[in-house]
């Protein structure tokens, strides 16, 4: 039942973009016998009771463990209304996970999902920013005060609903939630839980999976 903390736990698995840095469509590249795409899908579905997985439209990806199918859009935005409306009605909390982060851990997916419970109406994974960071404008920025984002994102699912429902555009939706006068936690990321965006990264994420490996990590999975 919605608000009683034990209500489904759905999980959006954004599939659907180019992957125009990367040279072609990233979620479908190899790392270390299971394609980028399945590896987020497998451990979305250890955490979550049931896995959308949005594709891009006319694409047939094999795709293992997922309970809907749908066809993706022009946007991100887009392909994750798309999801989103493939949840059930009855979902207490949602999910909206990058195809392109297959390092996220099952702890990851947990703190991000209780953060939720606990009353936020989003909840994002974020890590420190390393990087001295330059404005454009001259000088630069103070980066004790910058957190980059990752995903999983969770959000109570009445309230991303809402902002999808008004077809708001962004890159993250923790962001248009917080638009709308929602409260947004702030749950600690993995610096392992790296994006593929460029060729490059498959070959870092494909070392972390091997050191993780070694030494019995839950992202090695
Ligand atoms: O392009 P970027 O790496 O920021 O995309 C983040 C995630 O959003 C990827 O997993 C990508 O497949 C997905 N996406 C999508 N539909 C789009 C654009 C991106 O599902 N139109």
């Amino acid at each position: 039942m919605a608000g009683d903390g034990t209500g489904e736990v759905w999980c959006v698995v954004v599939a659907a973009g180019s992957g125009s840095r990367f040279g072609g469509p990233k979620h479908l590249a190899e790392l270390r016998g299971r394609t980028v795409l399945q590896r987020s899908i497998d451990v979305a579905r250890r955490c979550a009771d049931g896995v959308v997985v949005v594709v891009a439209p006319g694409s047939d990806v094999g795709v293992d463990g997922a309970d809907v199918v749908v066809a993706g859009g022009d946007s991100r935005s887009t392909s994750v209304s798309n999801g989103l409306a493939a949840v059930p009605a009855g979902a207490e909390v949602v999910l909206v996970h990058d195809a392109a982060r297959p390092l996220a851990s099952g702890s990851l997916f947990a703190r991000v999902v209780e953060a939720v419970r606990d009353g936020a109406d989003a909840a994002v994974p974020v890590v420190t920013v390393v990087d001295t960071i330059r404005d454009l404008d001259g000088g630069t920025v103070d980066r004790d005060r910058l957190r980059a984002v990752q995903t999983p994102q969770g959000f109570r699912a009445a309230a991303l609903r809402a902002v999808h429902a008004r077809g708001a555009e962004a890159t993250d939706d923790a962001a248009l939630v917080e638009a709308d006068g929602g409260t947004v936690a702030l749950v600690e990321g993995e610096r392992a839980n790296l994006k593929i965006t460029e060729p490059a990264d498959l070959d870092v994420a494909a070392a972390l999976l091997d050191r993780a490996a070694a030494s019995g990590g839950d992202s090695a999975s």
